[in-house]
């Protein structure tokens, strides 16, 4: 039986993820710039990405992360009371993604929105609805982290086509006894570091037209130095708050699972924090920066190979394009 309002909380009960088929490695990548499997290996972490077809947009990935983690919710689309999905690559301006997901999977009574906080889609996504359900307004949420930024990326810029990969994951969130489940979210931003990463035109500010396109005003730009340094403060910043949050230390975590953008900022991170490797997530080589995909896809790895037992301490952290930040923390059982 679901407690009182005040006594309320949401926990994850099914998880799933979807990535394209198409693997492009770094050798395939040296053959279309001058790049090398060395110099993204050592900066970046990447080995390979999942690179979507021509023909599958946000949605079509975002629905298979779905069915899956419906799945193994043992939850039907009928209940659901909300989707949300964070992406900034949704398959139209509008209407949101989440509403074309929700007409596919034929969750009639539920309201469907998008979060745009880039990289922090995902988090930003499970802490609103867990908002909507610790306060009595839902009982079931699927939230998924989706991104196909290949669409998005200049793949004449070595700076940026290298980093990015596309794919989706899944989380049901379902209503619980306050103290399960989610202990404590945090979501930050910064505007005035907006110009760090963006995509400039196609908005209302400069709209699409053939101007735009000749000169790449679509394509993701990014100060990729500026990026890195506040990354690992915000990253920092986030685990702190949210520990607080908790009243909770970061002995009591178990398992990170970080925003997968690059090797070098999660070792910084995981150092300042003076945690051991073998409490972070990475699989960043496999995939490279999925953007709102990252987290909920190494979730669902870690659920599925077992590497996350139940009782376990989750803290998920996370930064993007806004800038953005923002941290989970969550027992898994
Ligand atoms: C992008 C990033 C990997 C670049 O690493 P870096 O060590 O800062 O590299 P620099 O930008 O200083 O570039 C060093 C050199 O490599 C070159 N270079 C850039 N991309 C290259 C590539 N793919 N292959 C080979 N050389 C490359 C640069 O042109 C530069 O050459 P120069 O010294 O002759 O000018 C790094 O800044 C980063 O990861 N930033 C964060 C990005 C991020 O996380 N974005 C997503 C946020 S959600």
């Amino acid at each position: 039986m679901i407690s009182p309002t005040s006594l309320r909380g949401s926990k994850i009960t099914g998880t799933g993820r979807y990535c394209p088929p198409r693997v492009l490695t770094n050798e395939d990548l040296e053959k279309m710039v001058d790049t090398s499997d060395e110099w993204i290996l050592t900066r970046t972490g990447i080995r390979e990405r999942r690179i979507a077809d021509r023909g599958q947009a946000c949605s079509d990935l975002a629905l298979e992360a779905s069915m899956a983690a419906l799945h193994s919710a043992g939850v039907g689309a009928s209940e659901l009371d909300a989707i949300i999905v964070g992406t900034v690559t949704g398959d139209m301006v509008f209407p949101a993604t989440a509403c074309l997901i929700q007409e596919r999977l034929g969750a009639k009574k539920a309201a469907g929105f998008d979060v745009s906080a880039a990289c922090c889609g995902f988090v930003y996504g499970v802490s609103n609805g867990h908002a909507l359900i610790a306060s009595g307004q839902m009982d079931k949420v699927l939230i998924v982290g989706v991104d196909i930024l290949s669409k998005i990326v200049d793949w004449k810029d070595r700076a940026t086509c290298v980093l990015f990969g596309d794919g989706a994951g899944a989380v049901v969130l379902e209503a619980c006894s306050a103290g399960e489940g989610i202990l404590g979210t945090y979501m930050k931003s910064d505007g005035s570091l907006a110009d760090l990463l963006q995509v400039p035109s196609g908005g209302s500010r400069d709209p699409a037209s053939p101007e735009t396109c000749a000169r790449g005003g679509h394509y993701l730009k990014m100060k990729g130095d500026g990026v890195f340094k506040y990354a690992v403060r915000a990253m920092e910043d986030a685990v702190k708050q949210v520990l607080d949050r908790a009243n909770l230390t970061i002995d009591d975590v178990d398992l990170i699972i970080p925003h997968q953008a690059n090797i070098r900022i999660l070792d910084a991170v995981h150092k300042r924090l003076g945690v051991s490797a073998d409490r972070v997530v990475v699989n960043i080589d496999r995939y490279g920066n999925t953007s709102s995909g990252t987290i909920p896809i190494a979730l669902d790895e870690v659920v599925r190979n077992g590497r996350l037992k139940k009782g376990d301490v989750v803290l998920m952290v996370t930064f993007g394009g806004g800038l953005t930040w923002g941290s989970l923390l969550f027992r898994y059982n």
